[in-house]
């Protein structure tokens, strides 16, 4: 049954140790304004606003971004529509790291030249005074991590900064617990929010990644929770790529998820949809809901009809030996990122 975004009723969830909370789905931007390997643009500015505006009508509260995301465009386009909106009903996530000028090395990584610079820019696309959830986008091997803790620091006591988040992948779960560690002893802010990648495909984050957030009380937001639109159907082992999907042009997405590892796993998803009605890109997000751990992936969409859909995940509930079935159907990881 297709339901309209007004017909939804989001819940909201803890953000773990922070003690606010926010949505069980969180709305992700990163396609707003981007240019796929076609040179043609995923989400232009009136779909975003049509993604706002329905992902607001369903209940959505938790709005992430990045400062490179469309070149800006993401940030901007979220500025704008916050105008004549109470801007304390949102949640806004925002992300710092990538290289903004060409021949500058200082204008990438978490260096404190850097992060300065950037907050005061990204603060003013969004025409906020403050991001709820500032990232580091990746880790930054030529900061310390102690240096780097004092600059964010200093963010969240000038008020440009509630949370400290880390978006990272596994292997660099032991460097964010340092740098709480380090944090946690100067008395300054530490991580609370990750957001690793994660998906039924990409399960890189399973064991000591979860455990340690478990462990530290910090909320994992995952992204890429359709593993880039691969677990939503669309795609058949037998068959031409649906030509509607901008993101199915990368080679990479081609090579790292259209494999056969990944169509046997999708199979099982197939057959699980089945049994609960719902579709595939559903069952995909209510798995992720249901796992130990995970506090509120962040759903990506390029039209209305597909995040309505998305968003219509968080009713769709999975008996145990549903979750355990799709848990053991593994594929094989995307290569890049
Ligand atoms: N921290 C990081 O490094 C990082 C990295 C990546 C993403 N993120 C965040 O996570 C968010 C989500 O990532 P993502 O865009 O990769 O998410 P995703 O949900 O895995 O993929 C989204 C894409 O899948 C397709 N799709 C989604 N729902 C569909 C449906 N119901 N039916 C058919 N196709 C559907 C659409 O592409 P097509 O229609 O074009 O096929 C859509 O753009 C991003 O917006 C961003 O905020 C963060």
């Amino acid at each position: 049954m297709t339901r309209s975004p007004e017909e939804l009723d989001l819940d909201f969830v803890s953000l773990d140790g922070t003690g606010i909370h926010t949505s069980e789905l969180q709305l992700g931007t990163w396609r707003f304004g981007k240019e796929n390997d076609a040179g043609e643009v995923e989400i232009d500015e009136t779909r975003a606003k049509e993604l706002l505006d329905a992902y607001d009508a369903a209940g959505g509260r938790y709005i992430d971004t990045a400062d490179v995301y469309g070149g800006g465009a993401s940030e901007e386009w979220i500025g704008e529509w916050l105008q004549g909106r109470d801007r304390e009903r949102y949640t806004i996530a925002s992300k710092i790291y990538w290289q903004i000028r060409d021949g500058d090395p200082n204008s990438r990584g978490t260096n404190r030249k850097n992060v300065r610079d950037r907050i005061d820019a990204l603060l003013e696309r969004l025409d906020t005074d403050y991001v709820d959830v500032l990232y580091i986008h990746r880790w930054d091997d030529a900061t310390d991590a102690r240096e780097l803790m004092k600059t964010l620091n200093a963010l969240v006591e000038e008020g440009k900064v509630h949370y400290l988040g880390a978006s990272t992948l596994r292997p660099n779960a032991w460097k964010v617990a340092r740098a709480n560690e380090i944090a946690r002893a100067e008395g300054w802010e530490p991580f609370s929010v990750l957001q690793p990648r994660y998906n039924l495909v990409d399960r890189e984050i399973e064991g000591d990644y979860l455990e340690f957030a478990r462990q530290q009380d910090l909320a994992v937001c995952p992204w890429s929770p359709l593993g880039q639109g691969f677990l939503t159907g669309k795609y058949d082992r037998d068959e031409a790529l649906p030509e509607e999907s901008k993101v199915a042009a990368s080679d990479r997405f081609q090579e790292s998820y259209l494999t056969e590892a990944n169509f046997d796993l999708h199979d099982e998803l197939d057959a699980v949809a089945d049994e609960v009605d719902a579709s595939p890109a559903q069952v995909a997000l209510a798995w992720l809901q249901h796992r130990d751990g995970v506090t509120a992936p962040i759903v990506g969409a390029r039209t209305v009809d597909q995040l309505t859909e998305n968003l219509a995940s968080a009713a769709v509930d999975l008996s145990d030996e549903q979750v355990e079935r799709l848990t053991a159907a593994k594929g094989g990881p995307y290569a890049g990122l």
